[in-house]
C-alpha cells in the first residue's frame, strides 16, 4: 500500500498486509503456493519465508507493533520461544494457564531443560519475589480458564528493570484490548487458532517482537523446527482477522451481559469474567484492558456430572474445545485429563461468539434446566 498516516487498530489491521498498488493489481494477496523460489533471493525456500504468511504478519505486526513470525500452532510458537532458553533457565510463570503450555513446562522440566516456579499472575507482590535469579518470565493474561488478570504494566516493568525477558501470551485479550509489547515486554505470542483468525478453521500461532536479535533467533527456531504453516492457512487468518475489531466488539459485548445474567442465575456458584465489576480481577483489568474479551468461565451448583450435562444441552451453543471464534463454544475443562487440579470439576468455560445475546442466553438458560 502507499504510505499511510498511522491508522487506529481496527482499521490497521483492515489495511495492513495488501499487495502494492498498481493497476489492475490485486486487492488481496495471492496464495502462494511455491515451495521454492527463483534466485537471487532473500527468501528462497518454502520453510524460510512465504509472501502470504509475509501478509498475514503484516496485519498482527499492524496489531501488537513489533515485527510477527507466524508458526503452524500456537504451541509450535510457544515452544519455539522454550527453545531458545539456555539450559537450566529459570522461568517463572502463571500456575494457570493453557493445559498445553502447562503440559509443555511439565515436560521441560523433567527433562531437566528448565526450571519453573510457579506464580498466581494476578498477585504481583508473589510474582516479584519470584523475579530474581528468573532468565525469563512467561505471562498469561487472563488465564485459561481461571480467568486471572495478571497486572502487567506492573509486572512487566519489574521484570524489565531486573533484566528479564518477557513473553505474554495475549490470545485471550488480543492486542485490541491490551498490548503487551508498548508495555516493554519482550514477545507478545497469539494462538491465531483463536480470535485473531476467528473462524475455528485454521491452527496457528504468532511471535511478535519489538527486539531484532530476538527476531533473528526466532526465525532460527522455525526455520529449523520447521512448524511452519501452510499458505492456504495463513490465506484464511488473513482473510479472518480483517474483522477483528468488530467480531471482537460483539463478542464481548454479549459477553459481558451473559457474564452478569449467570451471575445472577440461581444454579450457578460463581462467574469469571474480568469485565463484571463485582470480580476480584475488575479493578486491575480496567486499569489497562479496553475491553475484557469473549471468554467466561463458571461454576454451577452441581456436580461434574451435572455441568456434563448442562453443556449437552445447549442447541446453539456447540459442546466443543477451544474459543475465539464467531460460533459459542463450551465445555466442561475437565473432560480433559491435562486441566489443572487446582480448577474445580465443576467449571465450565464459555467462549461467546458474535450470534444473537438473546438465544444464546436462551440457550444457556435452558441447558442450565438440565440437571
Ligand atoms: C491461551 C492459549 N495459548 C495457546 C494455545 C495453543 O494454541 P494452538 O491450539 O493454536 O496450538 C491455546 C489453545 O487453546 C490457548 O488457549
Amino acid at each position: 500500500m502507499s504510505e499511510q498516516k498511522k491508522l487506529r487498530p481496527a482499521s490497521a489491521v483492515v489495511a495492513a498486509g495488501r499487495p502494492p498498488i498498481t493497476a489492475d493489481g490485486e486487492l488481496n494477496p495471492s496464495i502462494s503456493l511455491n515451495s521454492t523460489f527463483h534466485a537471487p533471493n532473500e527468501v528462497g525456500y518454502g520453510r524460510y519465508g512465504n509472501p502470504t504468511w509475509s501478509a498475514l504478519e503484516d496485519a498482527i505486526s499492524a496489531l501488537e507493533g513489533g515485527r510477527t513470525l507466524v508458526f503452524g500452532s500456537g504451541m509450535a510458537a510457544i515452544s519455539a520461544v522454550f527453545n531458545i532458553l539456555p539450559r537450566g533457565a529459570v522461568v517463572t510463570a502463571s500456575k494457570h494457564g493453557y493445559s498445553g503450555t502447562m503440559s509443555l513446562l511439565k515436560k521441560l522440566v523433567e527433562a531437566e531443560r528448565i526450571e519453573v516456579r510457579y506464580v498466581d499472575v494476578s498477585n504481583t507482590d508473589e510474582v516479584l519475589a519470584a523475579l530474581p535469579g528468573t532468565v525469563m518470565l512467561w505471562l498469561e493474561s487472563p488465564t485459561n480458564p481461571a480467568m486471572e488478570v495478571a497486572d502487567l504494566p506492573a509486572i512487566i516493568g519489574a521484570a524489565k528493570m531486573m533484566n528479564i525477558g518477557v513473553g505474554v501470551d495475549n490470545t485471550f485479550a488480543t492486542a485490541l484490548n491490551q498490548q503487551p509489547l508498548a508495555m516493554g515486554a519482550d514477545i507478545s505470542m497469539n494462538s491465531v487458532t483463536k480470535f485473531l483468525s476467528g473462524h475455528s478453521d485454521v491452527l496457528m500461532g504468532s511471535l511478535s517482537t519489538n527486539d531484532s536479535a530476538l527476531f533473528t533467533r526466532l526465525e532460527e527456531q522455525r526455520k529449523l523446527g520447521g512448524a511452519i504453516p501452510g499458505p492456504f492457512e495463513s490465506w484464511l487468518a488473513l482473510r479472518g482477522i480483517r474483522t477483528l475489531a468488530i467480531r471482537m466488539k460483539q463478542s464481548q459485548e454479549s459477553a459481558l451481559e451473559l457474564a452478569d445474567r449467570l451471575s445472577k442465575h440461581p444454579k450457578v456458584a460463581k462467574v469469571r469474567y474480568p469485565g463484571l465489576p463485582s470480580d476480584p480481577h475488575h479493578e486491575t483489568a480496567k486499569k489497562f484492558m479496553k475491553g475484557f474479551g469473549a471468554v467466561i468461565s463458571f461454576e454451577i451448583h452441581g456436580t461434574p456430572a451435572d455441568a456434563d450435562k448442562v453443556c449437552g444441552a445447549s442447541t446453539l451453543i456447540s459442546l466443543a474445545t477451544s474459543l475465539g471464534g464467531v460460533e459459542s463454544l463450551w465445555e466442561r475443562r475437565h473432560r480433559w485429563s491435562a486441566e489443572s487440579p487446582s480448577i474445580p470439576e465443576n467449571l465450565i468455560r464459555l467462549s461467546v461468539g458474535i450470534e444473537d445475546v438473546e438465544d444464546l442466553w436462551a440457550d444457556i438458560d435452558s441447558a442450565l434446566g438440565y440437571y
